[in-house]
């Protein structure tokens, strides 16, 4: 099984190209389940429907989102009907929708779950390792489920390295969404599962983690804001990484995927 997993999409220019380029995307590169985060595709604001529904009729399979998730209300209703959006299994106790999805796939069960990081968060969210061990208690590979995702959305890369070498060889895939800069460190670990620290975001490089530059960097030259933070609008690059997944559940090959705009590497151009 192969998968292009996206990391976060940050507003118009981003939306756009995924709805322009992703089904050529798929044909090209024969992908067989697309996961992207969306926690930003909205002004940069968590997610709303019209924009998630774009996603998935751009053929996208399954929307992970993070602390942005009900930035936008009408994602509230929205996560409770649509089984292809995934929140943070440890968003907050009694949070609408689910941090964990089972997806088919011919005859593969493939298991998404999110989980949200504790170091230099804004919250404080509870323990990601013991969240994810009590996922993996009732789902494993070889077992029940054919493939499990997940989308560590945390902050510091010492968090991620530290729960991706943890899991190995339990899970498929471990990757890290949330910072919007994406990671040189895409391998297969010890045991199989295929990590990369962060995927980065899709969206306009020439700014400040997707922001149009000018706010952000007079907050912090000033301390004082004038204006909202609103996204950047140049060429987006499409960031993330393809992943093969083999019978066994664990990684055969990963690679990293930029595709388009500032950091283009794709080889599709
Ligand atoms: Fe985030
Ligand atoms: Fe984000």
């Amino acid at each position: 099984m192969r998968l292009l997993f996206l990391g976060d999409i940050v507003g118009k220019t981003a939306r756009i190209s995924i709805a322009e380029n992703l089904l050529i995307i798929k044909k090209k590169l024969s992908i067989d389940f697309v996961l992207v985060n969306a926690e930003n595709a909205t002004s940069g604001v968590g997610l709303s429907v019209s924009h998630a529904k774009l996603l998935f009729e751009s053929g996208v399979n399954c929307i992970s989102l993070g602390d942005h998730a009900f930035d936008q209300n009408e994602m509230i209703n929205f996560a409770e009907k649509d089984s292809r959006i995934v929140r943070p299994i440890n968003y907050a106790k009694f949070s609408p929708g689910s941090g964990f999805r089972l997806f088919n796939l011919e005859s593969k069960k493939i298991l998404i779950l999110q989980v949200l990081g504790q170091v230099f968060m804004k919250k404080p969210f509870s323990d990601p390792f013991e969240a994810i061990e009590s996922y993996l208690q009732k789902y494993s590979l070889k077992s029940n489920v054919d493939a499990i995702i997940i989308d560590f959305h945390a902050e510091a890369t010492s968090e991620k390295n530290a729960l991706a070498l943890h899991f190995d060889g339990k899970v498929s895939v471990i990757a890290g969404t949330h910072t919007h800069i994406p990671t040189s460190d895409t391998r297969i670990l010890p045991n199989g599962t295929a990590y990369q620290t962060d995927l980065g975001m899709c969206g306009d490089y020439q700014s400040v983690i997707g922001m149009e530059k000018t706010e952000p960097i007079r907050r912090f030259i000033t301390g004082m804001t004038k204006e909202r933070f609103r996204p950047a609008e140049g060429e987006a690059t499409l960031s993330g990484i393809v992943v093969d997944i083999n019978n066994d559940g664990l990684a055969n090959k990963i690679s990293p995927f930029r595709y388009k705009g500032l950091l283009s590497q794709s080889g599709m151009e």
